[in-house]
């Protein structure tokens, strides 16, 4: 491997929010989805330069910056893309509650549990109705229910529908097929789609490809707002620099009124990181995603030894969502805390008896943290 993801560095006495939360503590955190490796080298040099510049004046995106955006998104998602597309944010989460500020004040949105937790928030952060519809657990992984989804949309106030693809917390990357059923939904019931995809560039199963929603056709295109960032990919999520990509022109200046007063200009870090990573990232990424591979399998491995707990497959992302409602504890959450291992609750996500874990770390630190897993839950069965 040409670069390094095993050293640990220590982040407790940092800025990071993963440990410090448990600084004096000892408890191995594994839930708020940032990893813990250095940048591709190619991000940092260029972050160097960009201080050595010196001015941190207000920005405007340069030229080069959008055209790199609009060079990866063919390259790597085969969508051509207008620069003037682009609506720049300093986040996904921003860029979520902006598309729900947009709809029509009395509005509902509906969106798929369990879902990571500012989607189950968003709505109704300005008074605005969610509607919850279940995935439904298959063989592998989760799918949508297309059935309940239509119901959600014929809802007369239904204007919105919030996606996340690759699904964060399943790990699942929707088919082309799953994405036009929903896609025809949303056409029929006009309803408009938020789609983050914000994990698009984290593919564990070599056999699948991200399909942005947005390519599929140009009338679902023309009412989707699909997100995006370098953030997850390259972790990069401490430098706030996302983008919005809204190709029908009336919809991304509701979008851009939303935003108004609210979200201004994004950071000089942010854009020179994102340009560097989607220019020069593409062998770190790849690296990166052949150790993830290699995390996820010591993870199912452990995992399929412990009675009561399961995990499917996980396509991408570097989450893991633990089923862990056959082991005869109510709360698993407070459970693995109290042997020392910090995850994130899934019922924040809308689903109690799960965690999700985060195993985008080094091997080391995953194996700590699996040696406490193990120890939480072996001999903690009902099974
Ligand atoms: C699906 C999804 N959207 C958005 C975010 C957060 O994005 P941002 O940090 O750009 O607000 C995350 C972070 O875990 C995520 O998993």
């Amino acid at each position: 491997m040409a670069f390094d993801f095993d050293t640990v560095i220590d982040r407790r006495d940092s800025d990071s929010s993963k440990w410090a939360a448990y600084d004096g503590h000892d408890v191995i955190p594994m839930p708020v989805a940032d990893m813990d490796f250095v940048s591709p080298p190619a991000v940092l040099q260029a972050l160097r330069e960009r201080i050595d510049h010196g001015i941190f004046g207000y920005p405007d995106p340069t030229e080069s910056l959008q055209n790199t955006v609009v060079t990866m998104l063919q390259r790597d998602h085969d969508w051509t893309v207008d620069p003037s597309w682009l609506v720049w944010l300093p986040g996904l989460v921003v860029g979520l509650n902006l598309f729900t500020r947009m709809l029509p004040e009395n509005a509902a949105q509906a969106t798929v549990t369990p879902i990571y937790p500012p989607f189950l928030v968003a709505p109704a952060n300005t008074g605005r109705r969610l509607i919850k519809v279940p995935l439904r657990p298959a063989a592998e992984n989760y799918q949508m229910d297309m059935a309940a989804l239509e119901a959600a949309f014929a809802q007369p106030d239904c204007h919105g529908f919030l996606l996340s693809n690759p699904h964060n917390p399943s790990g699942r990357v929707y088919t082309r097929d799953e994405l036009d059923a929903l896609a025809v939904l949303a056409i029929k019931h006009d309803v408009l789609v938020c789609s983050d995809e914000i994990h698009c560039g984290l593919i564990l199963d070599d056999s699948l490809r991200h399909v942005p929603l947005a390519t599929l056709s140009p009338a679902i295109a023309e009412r989707t707002v699909t997100l995006m960032a370098p953030s997850k990919t390259f972790n990069l999520a401490g430098l706030q620099c996302a983008f919005a990509i809204i190709p029908d022109a009336k919809l991304r200046l509701r979008y851009q009124r939303a935003a108004r007063g609210i979200v201004t200009e994004i950071s000089v870090m942010g854009m020179a990181a994102c340009e560097a990573a989607y220019t020069h990232g593409e062998s770190w990424r790849i690296e990166l995603i052949a150790y993830l591979r290699q995390n996820e399998e010591a993870l199912q491995q452990c995992v399929a030894s412990l009675p009561g707990i399961s995990c499917h497959t996980i396509e991408a992302t570097y989450l893991a969502w633990l089923d862990c409602r056959q082991c005869g504890i109510t709360n698993p959450h407070q459970h693995l805390l109290d042997h020392g291992l910090a995850l994130s609750d899934g019922r924040h996500f809308g689903d109690p008896g799960f965690v999700r874990l985060n195993f985008g770390c080094p091997r080391s630190t995953l194996e700590a943290g699996l040696k406490r897993l193990r120890h939480a839950f072996e001999g903690n069965t009902t099974a």
